[in-house]
């Protein structure tokens, strides 16, 4: 049955927002054999299911019915408190449980921080490209976003200056490791940098990490919050980390901050779930976090690998990219006059999917640009779909050869 609803009746903000082009295609992904490396998925075999089930049992059976009762909004205090003894150990800064925030996933932080700082008209900043997600959400508030581009040492720091100089802001939203969509890291110069230019300002940075714990090379690097601790918000999630279904994040901020997006947040869902937050630190507290990620990062990091190995193979030099050292994604440059939407229709037609970087940019869209995950694609799926790529993108690369059309004399 179809029925016609009247649109008109709905607010602004519900009129202008669009689903999202990722999730579109990725329906398109669910419905037949097709290889995606569209999605931002982890790779499932992972999830440590077999682990959670006793977690699950474990917590319903010796304190089901604490766990299964309404809780406060703040979020389950164990929890809390392990996720900033673990800040305190991996970053040197101290943090207390006063200063975290369990959500439903980053994505719910993003959606309370639009709340608490925007007004339709007011200016904020983002790098260019940045997370869909991201900018989907900030828009359902109507700010002006400014664009910094993203290099591949971090955001451009003059960009950034002449921003702050020449405008308000009222946030710098940043995905410093392994940035989605190009996988990029910030150098630690770059990160210095960026504090020094939001602590002249009333600014707050944004700093959204959900990649940072996949890292296959180097060295962690200090957060942007460890610097500047009273002007960030940081964002973290164990959604790439143990699973995304069980939608846990966390916010860490001031006391005062967490404090106002606490009742912003209880007006919007009470609390997240009681009974994951338990289930999660029972298995956050029996089992090995860290070996855990360990078997990620060895996962990630070979299919980055075949995925290296598989585009020099098969695309034509004309396609640039950045090894990423962690994350989930590729992110590819064509030639200038490359549509990488023109490509996608054609390799659709073969069942293979990726996302065109058009999608990621808040404004002026780059239309030569491509977003390609290789957590969640086995490997010899991956080498198949890539060759075909690279001969799709070598047709499409050949000059067209002008048809000259011979006309019957009259
Ligand atoms: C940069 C970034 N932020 C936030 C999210 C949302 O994560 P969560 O599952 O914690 O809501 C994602 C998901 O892919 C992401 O890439």
């Amino acid at each position: 049955m179809t029925t016609t609803t009247n649109t008109g009746n709905f607010s602004g903000r519900a009129q202008q927002v669009q689903s999202s082009f990722i999730r579109d295609i990725l329906k398109a992904a669910g419905q037949s054999n097709i290889i995606s490396f569209a999605g931002g998925l982890p790779e499932p075999s992972l999830f440590p299911a077999q682990q959670l089930a006793k977690s699950a049992y474990r917590v319903l059976m010796n304190n089901g019915q604490e766990a299964l009762q309404y809780t406060n909004t703040e979020g389950y205090l164990p929890l809390r408190k392990f996720i900033a003894e673990r800040y305190l150990r991996q970053q040197k800064i101290p943090i207390e449980p006063e200063q975290v925030l369990i959500t439903s996933g980053s994505q719910q932080a993003l959606d309370l921080i639009s709340k608490l700082f925007l007004d339709p008209g007011d200016e904020i900043i983002v790098e260019r490209p940045s997370y869909l997600g991201a900018i989907q959400c900030f828009s359902q508030y109507s700010p002006l976003i400014q664009e910094v581009d993203l290099k591949e040492e971090g955001p451009d720091g003059n960009q950034l200056k002449e921003w702050m100089k020449t405008s308000s802001p009222k946030f710098f939203y940043t995905i410093p490791n392994y940035q989605n969509p190009t996988g990029r890291r910030h150098s630690i110069a770059s990160r210095h940098d960026t504090a020094s230019i939001i602590a002249e300002s009333d600014a707050f940075i944004i700093e959204d990490d959900p990649y940072g714990e996949i890292r296959f090379e180097g060295e962690t690097f200090p957060t942007l919050h460890s610097l500047l601790p009273e002007q960030t918000i940081l964002l973290g999630t164990f959604s790439k980390m143990v699973a995304p279904g069980l939608r846990i994040g966390w916010v860490i901020a001031t006391p005062d901050i967490i404090r106002r997006l606490t009742i912003l947040k209880q007006a919007s869902d009470l609390h997240s779930s009681h009974l994951d937050q338990q289930i999660i630190y029972d298995y956050l507290t029996h089992y090995d976090l860290e070996e855990h990620l360990q078997s990620i990062r060895m996962l990630y990091s070979k299919r980055r690998n075949t995925m290296l190995a598989a585009m020099r193979e098969y695309f034509p030099e004309s396609v640039k990219y950045q090894i990423p050292e962690g994350g989930m994604f590729f992110w590819l440059e064509f030639g200038k006059q490359f549509k990488t939407m023109e490509l996608l229709e054609k390799s659709m037609k073969e069942g293979i999917i990726f996302v065109p970087g058009e999608t990621f940019y808040a404004s002026n869209p780059v239309l030569n640009t491509a977003r390609f995950n290789f957590s969640n694609t086995e490997e010899d799926k991956m080498k198949a779909a890539l060759s075909k790529l690279g001969a799709l993108i070598k047709k499409m690369e050949q000059p067209q050869i002008a048809t000259v059309k011979w006309w019957p004399l009259p």
